[in-house]
């Protein structure tokens, strides 16, 4: 399936994915601007903020104790923010749009 990111200048970059791997590490892959992933998916560095179109966010599952802390410390949260590593990608996120903040922790 393809999962589009979109930089906060709109810049698209649509992207094959597997199932079963997280879309920070979709991002990572890609070398997606702006997703780091620095902590390696551990929930711990906030640089993997996505955040998800209205339409998709049930999609994505829910959010644990440990990631809304991390998201509440996070510059620009949204309602419909996520961290990319706390999300697996499945299936039924083909066609997904994905918005990046215009800046990072
Ligand atoms: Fe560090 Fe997601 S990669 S919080």
């Amino acid at each position: 399936g393809k999962i589009i990111f979109i930089e906060h200048d709109n810049t698209e970059h649509a992207v094959n994915f597997e199932a079963g791997i997280t879309l920070m590490q979709v991002a990572v892959d890609n070398a997606i601007p702006g997703i780091d992933g620095d902590c390696g998916g551990e929930c711990a560095c906030g640089t993997c903020h996505m955040i998800i179109p209205d339409e998709w966010f049930d999609k994505t599952g829910a959010i644990s104790e440990t990631e809304e802390q991390m998201l509440s410390m996070t510059p620009e949260r949204s309602q419909t923010s996520r961290l990319g590593c706390q999300v697996e990608a499945t299936e039924n996120m083909d066609g997904m749009t994905v918005r990046l903040p215009e800046f990072q922790m």
